[in-house]
């Protein structure tokens, strides 16, 4: 087990099994998960006062995704999380149990359904052409991150939203706030702790005023729908709203970008997969599942013991705190064949491969992955056949800090109109 660095190291020097600060491990933490598998399916790590315990294979991260004995920490108050962190963007039912998940999930499912989604098709066509268009009238060496990755979700999310578009940057930062707040508190700055915290109370203004809008005139986008919702005279409570809205915030913009991101990366690294996908462009399905196996945008998943249990023979008490290396579990040799090669037809065959964990599992299952993956795919397809010359200009390319969100700070690439 290599110990952290601390140099860059924020808060306390808590050594993290899975490497968080050195930019080595950044730009490829795979064998370092592998080294964990290898010496113990279950690595137990100090985090403050609280120990938890790192699940590295993939049999044993389905039985804490899937067993009602493991659900979330609701309460949330330790090492991990500081208590002010809950009035910092991070409620909403995916921190929620049953039943309070099961009635929220419900009520969400009816407005974000999948007529909703494939109806979004033509808008994001459009908006993918036209970034492309930009990028290819460019030409030379551009960002993709920068000119379609993260355009693309940003700007989808806002209108489903009904953030317009002279906000959208406001939301970027909001959402860069968010999303670094994320990882566990002792890895962010006093900095990046604050702005979690005026970032949420920012955005809570934001959207109590466009629900009060949304309420005394609604409009086509989902927040109205959101806010129309019943169930058996059920609702969404002004909270549950705003919680809400900061959920597919969070959930659904930073993790986009970097599905498309990763995608492309792995492609342009293994030019004869590259081959494969272009002489088959329907094998794109498969391209994505298999970057969400591969390479996923979210590398774990947190998880408390309920009840007392086991796991990989092992006792769990009640209350104990588990981090489910998802990652991991999709590079697990047992499961996978050949798991370090990025197969583009590994998905694609009358017996695919075991199913990924790169949307979760189980009832906190991905809400808005058919969303993902239809963003995703348009992009993909329209920039594999606009920009046949497109290469890589840097290699490995940079890496956010983030632990849990797998994130580019950029791919720069090459391309010619
Ligand atoms: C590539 C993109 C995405 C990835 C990799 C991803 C990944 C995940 C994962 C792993 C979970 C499970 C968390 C857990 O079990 O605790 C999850 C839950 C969730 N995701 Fe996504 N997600 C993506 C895109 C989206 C989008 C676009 C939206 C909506 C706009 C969204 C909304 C949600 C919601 C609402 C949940 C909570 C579901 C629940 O607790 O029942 N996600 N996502």
């Amino acid at each position: 087990m290599s110990s952290a660095s601390t140099s860059d190291a924020p808060g306390a020097a808590v050594p993290l099994a899975f490497g968080a600060f050195d930019p080595a491990r950044r730009a490829d933490p795979y064998p370092s998960y592998r080294a964990l598998r290898a010496a113990d399916p279950l690595y137990r790590i100090p985090l403050g006062e609280l120990p938890a315990t790192v699940v590295t294979r993939y049999r044993d991260c389905v039985t804490a995704l899937s067993e009602t004995a493991w659900g979330r920490d609701e309460v949330g108050t330790n090492a991990w999380r500081r208590a002010e962190a809950l009035d910092g963007g991070l409620r909403s039912f995916l921190r929620m149990n049953p039943p309070g998940h099961t009635r929220l999930r419900g009520l969400v499912s009816k407005a974000f359904t999948p007529r909703v989604i494939a109806g979004l098709e033509p808008r994001i066509t459009s908006l993918v052409d036209s970034l492309i268009d930009t990028a290819l009238a460019q030409a030379g060496e551009i960002d993709l991150i920068d000119a379609l990755a993260r355009p693309l979700p940003l700007r989808i999310i806002c209108e489903l939203l009904g953030v317009p578009a002279q906000d959208e940057q406001t939301f970027r930062g909001w959402a860069n706030d968010l999303t670094r707040g994320i990882d566990p508190d002792y890895l962010l700055t006093p900095d990046e702790l604050a702005r979690r915290v005026t970032s949420s109370r920012d955005f809570d203004a934001y959207f109590t005023e466009l629900i009060a809008q949304r309420r005394a005139r609604p409009t086509e986008d989902l927040l109205s729908s959101l806010v129309a919702v019943r169930d058996q005279g059920d609702m969404l409570s002004e909270t549950e709203l705003l919680e809400l809205c900061a959920l597919l915030l969070v959930a659904g913009y930073e993790t986009t970008v970097n599905l498309i991101g990763n995608a492309v990366l792995a492609l342009l690294r293994n030019p004869d997969q590259l081959a494969l996908l272009r002489a088959d462009p329907d094998l794109m399905p498969s391209v994505i599942d298999e970057t969400l196996r591969y390479d996923p945008p979210i590398q774990f998943i947190g998880r408390l013991a309920l009840r007392d249990t086991e796991i990989a023979g092992r006792a769990f008490a009640q209350g104990e705190i588990i981090i489910v290396l998802s990652a991991s579990a999709q590079r697990d040799p047992d499961v996978f064949a050949d798991p370090d090669r990025f197969d583009a037809t590994r998905y694609a065959g009358t017996a695919p491969a075991p199913r990924h964990l790169g949307f979760g599992l189980g009832i906190h299952y991905c809400l808005g992955a058919p969303l993902a993956r239809l963003e995703t795919e348009i992009a993909m397809r329209a920039l594999i056949r606009r920009a046949p010359d497109l290469a890589l200009a840097m290699d490995p390319p940079p890496y956010r800090p983030h632990l849990t969100v797998r994130s580019l700070a950029a791919l720069p690439v090459r391309l010619s109109s």
